[in-house]
């Protein structure tokens, strides 16, 4: 059955736990494609590790969304997976999507 984010990509701050990783649980289930965001790194790739492991097509990026240049970073890179089919083929290996 399709989930009601099929096609979606969200952007979740605060992605490395409590409501944001469990958001991130619920929308990988849905079908979102994710760019998980968190300013600690371990936290936000356990995240990843678990919403890849529900099937989701998710990166991580490192962010402190308290500095505007990271948070247009993030924004930008989001909006960059909004126009392609998949967060792998177009994210390098360093803004987290191994998981
Ligand atoms: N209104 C309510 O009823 C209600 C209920 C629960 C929680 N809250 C609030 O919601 C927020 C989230 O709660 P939680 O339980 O998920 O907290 P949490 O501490 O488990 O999660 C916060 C996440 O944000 C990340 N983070 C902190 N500073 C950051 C920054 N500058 N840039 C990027 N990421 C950053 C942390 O690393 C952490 O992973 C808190 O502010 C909490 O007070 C409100």
């Amino acid at each position: 059955m399709p989930g009601i984010l099929d096609g979606k990509v969200a952007l979740i701050t605060g992605a490395g736990s409590g409501i944001g990783r469990a958001t991130s649980a619920i929308f990988a289930r849905e079908g979102a494609r994710l760019v998980l965001a968190d300013v600690v790194e371990k936290g936000g790739h356990e995240t990843l590790r678990m919403v890849k492991e529900l099937g989701a097509d998710a990166i991580f990026v490192r962010t402190d969304v308290s500095k505007s240049k990271d948070v247009e970073a993030v924004v930008a890179k989001a909006w960059r997976l909004s126009n392609t089919s998949t967060a792998h083929s177009t994210m390098p290996e360093s803004e987290g999507r191994g998981g």
